[in-house]
């Protein structure tokens, strides 16, 4: 069964955030499992595409509007990544650094999509499945459905994964000419709220959408930034499907980013000598607890409120535990952070940037790592700190509240806490500092987390199946 795999992100080729890890470890498993998996998405003049060599496989013009586009489809030439990655180079439109935040980033990834489209169309390949990921590859399912061009095409099925509902793509009316020839009575497809939705139209258009969470899929007819009632007219169509881990990339027995290895059989010593490193390197005292937080500034993530927090924890527990932060994002937030470090030298400190060595080293040498998420569709930092014996901190929400139970609840192993608030998260951290006091159970905890199979084994079956129900071809 031949997939294309439509992302912006895919590790270790370009990575922001989550959807990165999840597009460049579920091919891999899909291909393990006997399928063809293959991943398209946009070139960015980055590290791996700078180290490694491609060759062209396509070429050809296309029109943005009245704009004639060049591009070319570069096929990385090892497929060491376990799957075959596609690069679509459109030189003066998507050939630069960055991933997002362009003035043009809607002309981007209609673009891109055109193009790919394009590519598969006139080389005649019939691919049994499009999966596409996120806005980004959102007008897909609708234009191999209502484009003219595209009609050879017009009955691939498409799968459409939500790695984030709380971002749309949406545009004005007035690019509606940026789009390939389309069947005009079809628009209404396209719109929601009077503007051009490239995720609400994927929802409409697609055979099947998945959330990376079972629970996201609920949450999302509550609280998706306006397209409540899209998902709750849709929901027939929808599965929750969690999130894997590449447990070759994550593993504390062999992981490479991290000074000492260690597995399960001999935590408390392995661990310890990264914690003894990450805390040499922050001037913290190695013999406190080190609570942590990894990941994106914003409010999605509950970053606005732990300044706050930590520094009434601080207060209630004198110098009893340290903290720390890799992040960057909102730019109040990382002012607060860095303010909250110079009136507590000795027990928090910020790192402001990406780092993703750092960040195997913060999983590995930590006690516990923070996530008051307001928003989390899956969330992998909970998947990576509990494969590396530290215990998430997390709101229950999304993929937190189906991945992590509390350790004062049967078969538990992690902190759990109903709101996103700053008496929440300071509750959170009045009680892991006691259960750090409480050696013998941290470590047969520790023991419980690292044993637990977050493997993609699972869900890339279920993804399979799903692909299975959508064509009759195996
Ligand atoms: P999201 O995709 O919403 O940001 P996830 O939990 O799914 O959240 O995934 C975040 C991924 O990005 C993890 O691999 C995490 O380790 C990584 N990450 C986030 N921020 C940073 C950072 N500043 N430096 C290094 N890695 C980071
Ligand atoms: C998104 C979500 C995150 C999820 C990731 C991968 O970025 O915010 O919760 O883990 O996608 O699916």
């Amino acid at each position: 069964m031949r997939i294309f795999h439509l992302s912006a992100e895919c590790y270790p080729v370009a990575k922001v955030g989550g959807l990165a890890d999840v597009v460049g470890a579920l091919p891999k498993y899909q291909n393990l499992a006997g399928l063809q998996a293959a991943v398209v998405m946009p070139y960015y003049n980055r590290k791996f595409v700078q180290e490694n060599e491609f060759d062209t496989v396509f070429q050809a013009s296309t029109l943005l509007g009245t704009r004639r586009l060049y591009f070319e489809i570069l096929k990385e030439k090892t497929d060491k990544l376990g799957f075959e990655l596609y690069l679509v180079k459109i030189p003066g439109l998507i050939d630069r650094e960055e991933v997002y935040s362009y003035p043009d980033e809607t002309e981007q990834f209609i673009a891109f999509q055109i193009a790919f489209l394009d590519w598969i169309n006139y080389s005649q390949q019939s691919p049994d499945i499009i999966h596409c990921h996120d806005h980004h590859s959102g007008l897909v399912p609708f234009l191999l459905k209502h484009s003219k061009l595209y009609t050879r095409l017009a009955n691939t099925p498409t799968v459409f994964t939500i790695h984030n509902g709380q971002y749309h793509g949406a545009f004005g009316w007035d690019k509606l000419a940026y789009l390939p020839e389309i069947d005009l009575y079809k628009t209404g497809l396209l719109d929601w709220n009077g503007a051009i939705n490239p995720l609400a139209c994927a929802v409409k258009c697609c055979w099947k959408y998945t959330t990376v969470s079972p629970t996201y899929l609920y949450e999302l007819t509550i609280n998706s930034n306006g397209l409540e009632y899209l998902f709750y007219m849709e929901h027939a169509k929808g599965f929750g499907i969690l999130n894997g881990i590449d447990t070759e990339v994550w593993d504390p027995k062999t992981d490479p980013m991290i000074p000492k290895k260690f597995s399960v059989t001999q935590i408390a010593k392995g661990k310890q000598a990264d914690k003894e490193i990450l805390c040499t390197r922050f001037d913290f005292s190695p013999d406190k607890p080190l609570i942590s937080f990894i990941g994106r500034l914003v409010v999605e993530k509950g970053a606005d409120l732990i300044a706050s927090a930590m520094e009434r924890s601080f207060n209630e527990h004198e110098g009893k535990f340290n903290f720390l932060v890799l992040g960057a994002g909102d730019k109040e937030t990382e002012t607060e952070l860095l303010e909250l470090k110079s009136f507590y030298p000795e027990q928090c400190n910020v790192f402001i940037g990406y780092d993703e060595a750092l960040a195997h080293l913060i999983y590995a040498g930590s006690d516990f790592l923070l996530m008051p998420s307001r928003v989390e569709p899956c969330g992998l930092n909970q998947l990576y700190a509990l494969r590396y014996g530290t215990m998430p901190m997390v709101r229950t929400t999304g993929g937190l509240k189906d991945t992590v139970i509390d350790f004062g609840d049967e078969g538990g192993y992690g902190i759990r806490y109903n709101n996103a608030s700053v008496e929440d998260i300071c509750d959170a951290v009045s009680r892991a500092l006691v259960l750090y006091e409480n050696n013998t159970q941290l470590q047969s905890l520790r023991k419980t987390m690292m044993s637990l199979d977050f493997s993609w084994d699972r869900s890339a079956k279920e993804y399979i199946d799903l692909y299975k129900s959508l064509t009759p071809i195996i």
